[in-house]
């Protein structure tokens, strides 16, 4: 069981070549069509805020920090990104060749080769990423040991065919299939607007071109410094420029409204989905199930539709899980059974039954075999092996041993207004329907407590007390001791 990202990572070849190149990944812009008062790049998509897809997959393809170029919302962006990256400033935003020139102080000199990237395409994959890369250097390597014959590409770009312009830039190319330009939208004559090559604004740059180049970009009727008028410097300074197709279209949804955001979601979800299928998960219904990246499943689970599995989740072999349930950050072990049920930090080990209608909520902590039935809540908890709670009932802050039967509509009182107080029950006892625990109390193992008990003070083990507040009332007979 590993988790999609992590099998990437362990599947990525080390190759000292790497060292070269750094990736900069493009996040400033203002993201206006997004119409949010948060930062396009901290829009999650499956749980995970599309700068860290970007930054994910350019790790993948190059081994030194991103450097990531922020603009607008920078500090808040920042504080999620951390340390993943090399944060550059670009004030103002003046166009994706303005911020690429804001890396070149820290790039200068470092590598011979700069990826660039967008932040706001989240479903290219690292080794596409990296399949660029590769072209790029293998074309360098032929053209320097002079058996070609022909000039390095200073440009390796990605390209992606598609009737759905979505306002990308088009390639142009001259009779002969030689790239020769990329015109954006707003500029394309009606010729142009008919090409369905178009530009992913995945580029690969010999950094000493790159450099030299940057600063004789022409700045747009947009006003704006745009990095795909390289192409058409370095045809004119008598380079090759070499492209790459993307194979799968859906990699370059890029997102720039909600409607993108929406879009891509599903296709990342159809991914996923199809990723733990071909694994061994059943998913009934793809359609209805999202599964977040951080997510890992075991082998012959089945997941039942509308469920949603978030975060850090983990789920062990042969479990069976939904329909209609919410499970985040959650260790679940095998041949566990989850229905109609909202799980958020808890741990279950193997064999236990949740729901319908269960609320698991943080520290909650399921020992083998378990059983927890409809409308219970639990916190922060543990439940002893094959210990019952089967209708209605809360239980906070509490500690619950092995084989114990919580009654239905039993309630942990573990808050005075003030504190958190912890409930304590021993193996094997029995808590009569309705009771009432007030907090700090223990029941003892073996005891019992009567319908509707409200239990103020300790129970001493294998007694039975009942009433209101509960008193002992006597020793239990040997045969009501289990
Ligand atoms: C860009 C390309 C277009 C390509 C498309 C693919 C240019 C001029 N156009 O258009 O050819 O088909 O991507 O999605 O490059 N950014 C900055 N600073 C800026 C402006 C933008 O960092 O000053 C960042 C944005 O945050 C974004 C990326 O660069 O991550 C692309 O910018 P965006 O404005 O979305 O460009 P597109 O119109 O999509
Ligand atoms: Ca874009």
């Amino acid at each position: 069981m590993v988790s999609l990202f992590s099998q990437v990572r362990e599947n990525k070849v080390e190759d000292p070549e790497d060292k070269r190149i750094a990736a900069v990944v493009l996040a400033a812009g203002k993201g206006t069509r997004m119409r949010s008062s948060l930062p396009k790049v901290l829009h999650a998509l499956l749980g995970r805020p599309l700068v860290l897809y970007a930054l994910e997959a350019a790790r993948e393809a190059s081994q030194a920090k991103p450097v990531l170029v922020l603009g607008s919302g920078a500090e808040q962006i920042q504080q999620i990104v951390g340390d993943a990256a090399e944060i550059v400033l670009q004030e103002p935003q003046l166009g994706t060749g303005h911020a690429v020139a804001q890396a070149a102080h820290t790039l200068k000199g470092r590598v011979d080769h700069v990826l660039v990237t967008p932040a706001d395409m989240p479903l290219l994959r690292g080794e596409t990423l990296r399949k660029v890369v590769q072209a790029h250097l293998s074309d360098n390597a032929k053209a320097l040991s002079g058996l070609g014959g022909d000039a390095a590409a200073v440009i390796t770009l990605l390209t992606v065919r598609s009737n759905r312009a979505r306002g990308f830039g088009r390639i142009r190319r001259d009779q002969g299939g030689r790239i020769q330009a990329i015109v954006e939208e707003a500029e394309a004559s009606p010729a142009d607007l008919t090409l369905e090559e178009l530009n992913a604004s995945v580029y690969c740059f010999n950094a000493a071109w790159l450099w030299e180049a940057l600063p004789r970009i022409r700045v747009s009727t947009a006003g704006e410094y745009y990095l795909t008028d390289l192409i058409e410097l370095a045809v004119g300074d008598g380079y090759t420029v070499q492209t790459l197709q993307i194979e799968d279209e859906s990699e370059a949804i890029g997102i720039n409204n909600r409607i993108h955001l929406a879009e891509a979601e599903s296709f990342l979800r159809q991914r996923i989905n199809e990723t733990w299928m071909l694994a061994g998960v059943t998913v009934v219904d793809p359609r209805y199930t999202t599964i977040e990246p951080g997510v890992t499943i075991g082998q012959d689970t089945v997941i039942w539709p509308n469920t949603y599995l978030r975060g850090s989740t983990t789920i062990g072999e042969a479990c069976e899980v939904g329909p209609n349930c919410i499970i985040t950050d959650t260790r679940i072990g095998r041949e566990c059974r989850i229905v109609l049920s909202v799980l958020e930090k808890a741990v279950l080990e193997d064999r236990v039954h949740v729901g319908p209608f269960a609320h698991l909520r943080a520290g909650a902590h399921l020992a083998d075999g378990v059983h927890m039935g409809n409308f219970g809540e639990i916190k922060n908890s543990h439940l002893g092996p094959g210990t019952k709670m089967g209708h209605f009932s809360y239980v906070g802050d509490a500690t619950i041993g092995a084989g114990v039967n919580i009654g239905a509509g039993t309630i942990t009182c573990n808050y005075d207004g003030e504190r958190k107080h912890p409930t304590e029950i021993g193996d094997g006892a029995f808590i009569g329907s309705d009771t009432l625990l007030v907090a700090p109390v223990r029941v003892g193992e073996g005891a019992s407590t009567g319908a509707g008990a409200v239990v103020t003070r300790n129970v001493p083990p294998n007694t039975l007390a009942v009433g209101m507040p509960a008193r002992a009332i006597r020793k239990k007979e040997k045969r009501d001791q289990s």
